[in-house]
């Protein structure tokens, strides 16, 4: 995954762009894959046709305020002695233009938006699935669970969702107050410790959305992001069967010393690999680590280099996350990245 960045370039030949960039910035949301004003499903497309509509009387009242402050101007070129409004135009002028015109415009809009609210909020009365997902700082837990709401398979940093089902996301925390915000996909929705809030989540196309934490949760908030990835439902169920497995017993040596390498060193203290004695909570699921696009929650393309990279400088990559350093003889490293390599 690539992210084109707004932000780099200040210098050269784009000095003096700094300017009208965040501007740019805002409007594009810089990606595609992360835009609220790209929806991809239906809750989304109410939220992008409220920011338009919006935008557009805005931007219709400044021209209407415009024109008649440059009529105004123009009447008065050429006459020295100022015309004014008697007492009674000014109060009719006030009254009209300054409270009651704009008292209903923004009755209106507050109008239009609680509706939204309530309509992207609720979500339809059935859900086709529920998904568990507990903010951590700084990742994302995703639980799918079954229709007693037992965990089926556990994931990190990646929601896939069937095209066109509506799904329904409990949305814990395990530490401090984050938030939910898939741009392309509907509004943002608090997680809050010790509370369960639900959001809905409704893709209309397949697709890779990209999310991002939108509450600020320390160093590393920026460094909070996930993916959401809309498949067809059939891709779905067998992603999901997939994940729900334990993980495949090693079936050579390298990879039988990586298991013993992940047993006996620091990693099992952390993470939970399913059908290994390794059930650590503190950091993300490991199952199917190899399946995923990302590491350190959306920072890293999931690859054997970014992997050893992330091993060993997880600190300096992300710094203040709770991995530490895995510094091994060369061997036990190699073997513990063909392992978790392996995970898929
Ligand atoms: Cu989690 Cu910001």
């Amino acid at each position: 995954m690539h992210h084109r960045s707004c932000a780099s370039t200040t210098k050269g030949r784009w000095a003096g762009t700094e300017a009208w960039l965040p501007a740019v910035c805002l409007l594009a949301g810089c990606t595609r894959e992360q835009s609220a004003v790209d929806p991809g499903g239906p809750q989304a497309e109410q939220i992008a046709r409220l920011f338009w509509t919006m935008t557009g009387a805005g931007s219709l009242i400044f021209a209407i305020v415009i024109v008649l402050l440059a009529l105004a101007l123009w009447r008065s070129r050429g006459s020295d002695e100022p015309r004014p409004l008697t007492w009674h135009q000014s109060r009719r002028l006030v009254l009209l233009a300054g409270i009651v015109v704009p008292g209903l415009v923004l009755f209106a809009f507050v109008y239009a938006s609680a509706r939204i609210d309530r309509a992207t909020t609720d979500g339809p009365p059935t859900a086709t699935m529920t998904i568990e997902v507990i903010g951590h700082r700084w990742w994302w837990e995703v639980n799918y669970l079954d229709r007693d709401l037992k965990p089926l398979a556990t994931t990190a940093n990646e929601i896939h969702v069937p095209v066109g089902q509506p799904v329904r996301v409990l949305l814990r925390s395990a530490d401090v107050i984050h938030s939910f915000w898939v741009p392309n996909l509907n509004g943002k929705t608090d997680l809050i410790p010790g509370k369960t809030n639900t959001a809905w989540l409704q893709a209309a196309r397949p697709g890779i959305y990209r999310g991002q934490c939108a509450e600020f949760c320390g160093m590393q908030h920026a460094h909070m992001a996930f993916l959401v990835i809309a498949a067809d439902p059939d891709q779905f169920a067998s992603w999901l069967a997939r994940q729900s497995q334990p993980a495949a017993p090693p079936d050579d040596a390298q990879r039988r010393l990586g298991v013993q390498v992940f047993l006996q060193r620091q990693c099992v203290l952390c993470h939970t690999v399913r059908g290994m004695p390794a059930g650590g909570k503190l950091g993300p699921d490991l199952t199917h680590l190899a399946s995923r696009r990302t590491l350190g929650a959306g920072t890293l393309v999931n690859d054997r280099f970014n992997l050893a990279r992330w091993l060993i400088l997880n600190q300096s990559i992300k710094p203040g996350n709770r991995m530490p350093a895995i510094i091994l003889p060369s061997e036990e490293f190699e073997a513990l990245l063909d392992y978790l390599g392996g995970l898929e």
